[in-house]
């Protein structure tokens, strides 16, 4: 190859043996045997162990030093094999060894035999402040090559189905689309701002109007929103926008684009992925987001309460969720539950616990006769399960029933047992548990569970004072914001202004495994569509002109139908790799509070870039 190295670490096998190489990396580890020193040498490709027999050459040796290794293949003695590593049937004799760099003392130890170990004792915030040499963990750097490879995978298919891959601006206007702009002073307008993207939303749709039909871009995207570990201030977007194209063109496409993308870790996702709405998701699973790697739907008790004298019950909705086996929970867990409930914002987490001879827990005294022995059948439980209900307003009762849900889920090990290091369940729990879900569930041959559903016919519009209490940005002042953007087409398009309330739009999300990864909709490409949402989101006309004339005098100009989807690439990645937070496959991500560790940033800037970037500029009129 060069200079440097003949091979890699981790290619080398049996039948090297006898051959002269040279080879460069990283010291892994070293052991050191009766005036032997033993060393494992990393490069990219894995390790290999190289063997230095002069004392006086391995003495200053020391872990993650830079080496140039000359010497000789040869096997190793036999039952010295290590089946570990790839290069595990050979070692490498030294006859020359150069040290390249060295290396100070290591806040943590990298070394991959020790992986297991520095997963655990070492804090997250080291870890992040050394990032470059996390980054040498294997574990962390598969993730991240996979990410490459998934970016290849999909330019190679859009590239294939006839997309052009196009920038657009990451300098631009502010414009609402749902969260908090990030802005960036302009030195030459002094007092005037450019917003970094929350996507190439408008970008695309213009080169829509350019006549380009086929876009895709791997766009970088800015939010300012709160974190949590599916949510980074900068993520990646695979950006993908069509003209004459309808929202069956969207699944296709996605369709193709996710078989090969999981076909890169040998899930065979199914061809056509099943549907579900909104409606029903919400009914169901109490989620916008279902997780259906499980059934154990919520069952609405409203109606079966309608009479009831508990007071607790005596409310617009009243739903339960099943917990398979929960009969013999100790209290204090019952207990737990209620915590864990009022911590999410609820009153309360009601149970009863289906003993065998009776009926068990504290709400059991203020239900009737009639109530407690319709119970079992009416939410579809048996003996030794018990019943968690919500009462109270339907949204925020459905929603919390469906995180219980999933809760119950991943305590059982139904699902995640890879992240929550949980134990399988019994069988018969978790056949229970997969029997009734809605769909197909996909088990790879590390066993974990797959589940992908497109989440379809949302509604258009909500109402304005429910986006603040979620703590997006409602654009708009009117009654009513757009659930997925102001750009969206209805799909009744006379008629969604009269109630807009219940009218849908032409809209989809993909959602894996409980987590949204990708959404999109079919675009409003008529100029008097756009106006009439504007005005039911309190947007008049010159604001309108002021926000987005650009578009709408686009729009003036032949705008084809057009629609497109974008999928949240670092949350798919993270899924594909089977790591708990998004983190773990961005390079350099940032932490809860949005902070670089590494950089220590954001960082405060001096008086005169402040004055030059005029950032306390005042307007005067
Ligand atoms: P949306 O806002 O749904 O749609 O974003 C698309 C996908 O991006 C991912 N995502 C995030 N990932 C990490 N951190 C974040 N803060 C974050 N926010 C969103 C999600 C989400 O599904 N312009 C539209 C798309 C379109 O209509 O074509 C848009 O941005 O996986
Ligand atoms: P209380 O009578 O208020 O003590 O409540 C009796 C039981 O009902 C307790 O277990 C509470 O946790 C539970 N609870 C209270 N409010 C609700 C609610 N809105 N939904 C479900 N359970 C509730």
């Amino acid at each position: 190859m060069n200079n440097y190295r003949t091979k890699y670490c981790g290619e080398l096998l049996a039948e090297n043996a006898g051959e002269e190489v040279v080879l460069s990396g990283w010291i892994d580890r070293r052991r050191d045997h009766g005036g032997v020193a033993f060393i494992d040498l990393r490069d990219k490709s894995g390790v290999a162990q190289v063997v230095i027999n002069d004392e006086a050459v391995a003495h200053p040796l020391r872990s993650e030093f830079v080496l140039k290794i000359t010497g000789r293949v040869r096997k190793r003695p036999e039952g010295q094999e290590n089946p570990r590593l790839s290069s595990g049937e050979i070692e490498v004799e030294a006859t020359d060894v150069e040290i390249l760099n060295e290396s100070s003392a290591l806040p943590f130890q990298v070394s991959t035999a020790l992986e297991e170990a520095t997963d655990e004792k070492v804090g997250d915030e080291v870890r992040l402040k050394f990032r470059y040499l996390d980054l040498r963990r294997p574990a962390l750097a598969n993730a991240l090559r996979l990410r490459a490879k998934v970016s290849s995978t999909a330019r190679r298919v859009l590239d294939e189905l006839g997309f052009a891959e196009f920038e657009t601006p990451t300098l631009i206007r502010s414009t609402p689309e749902g969260a908090r702009d990030f802005i960036v002073p302009a030195r030459l307008s002094p007092g005037s701002w450019y917003a970094l993207p929350q996507s190439p939303q408008l970008f695309k749709q213009l080169l829509q109007v350019a006549g380009f039909e086929k876009y895709y871009q791997i766009a970088r995207c800015y939010r300012d929103e709160d974190f949590r570990a599916d949510r980074q201030p900068e993520f990646t977007q695979l950006d993908v926008e069509a003209s004459f194209v309808g929202a069956e063109d969207i699944y296709a496409l996605t369709e193709r684009l996710m078989g090969e993308l999981f076909a890169l870790i040998d899930i065979k996702l199914p061809s056509v992925f099943p549907r579900i709405s909104f409606a029903d998701a919400m009914n169901s699973y109490g989620s916008d987001k279902p997780d259906l790697r499980f059934g154990n739907p919520i069952v609405e008790l409203t109606e079966y309460f309608k009479d009831t004298e508990f007071r607790v019950f005596q409310s617009d909705y009243v739903g339960a969720v099943v917990y398979p086996g929960g009969a013999s929970l100790p209290r204090r867990q019952f207990d737990a539950w209620q915590e864990w409930a009022r911590s999410r914002g609820a009153k309360g987490l009601a149970y009863v616990q289906f003993n065998e001879s009776e009926l068990g827990g504290p709400v059991v005294k203020n239900l009737s006769e009639k109530e407690r022995e319709g119970l079992l059948k009416a939410v579809n439980a048996k003996e030794g399960d018990a019943v968690f209900f919500a009462a109270g307003e339907r949204v925020k009762s459905q929603e919390l029933l469906g995180a219980v849900r999933v809760e119950i889920a991943q305590r059982l090990g139904v699902i995640d047992r890879h992240l929550t290091g949980n134990t399988a369940p019994d069988t018969a729990i978790e056949d229970q548990l997969m029997k009734d879900a809605p769909f197909e569930v996909l088990v790879g041959k590390d066993g974990r569970k797959w589940s992908i559903v497109w989440v379809v016919d949302f509604p258009m519009f909500k109402s304005t004072a429910l986006a603040k209490g979620e703590g997006d940005v409602a654009v708009g002042g009117g009654e009513w914001t757009a659930v997925h953007h102001a750009f969206t087409a209805p799909i009744d398009v006379e008629g969604f202004d009269k109630d807009p309330e219940n009218a849908l739009s032409d809209s989809y999300d993909i959602v894996l495994n409980g987590n949204e990864i990708g959404g999109g909709s079919i675009r409003i490409h008529s100029r008097d569509v756009q106006e009439r949402v504007f005005r039911l989101m309190g947007i008049d006309e010159d604001e309108a002109q002021e926000k987005f004339g650009f578009l709408l005098d686009a729009f003036k100009y032949g705008a084809p139908p057009h629609g497109g989807i974008a999928f949240g690439w670092d949350r798919i990645v993270a899924l594909m790799a089977g790591v708990a937070s998004i983190r773990d496959v961005i390079a350099f991500p940032k932490t809860g509070n949005g902070v670089d560790l590494m950089q220590k940033c954001p960082a405060k800037i001096t008086d005169e870039q402040r004055a030059e970037a005029g950032v306390d500029y005042e307007d005067l009129d």
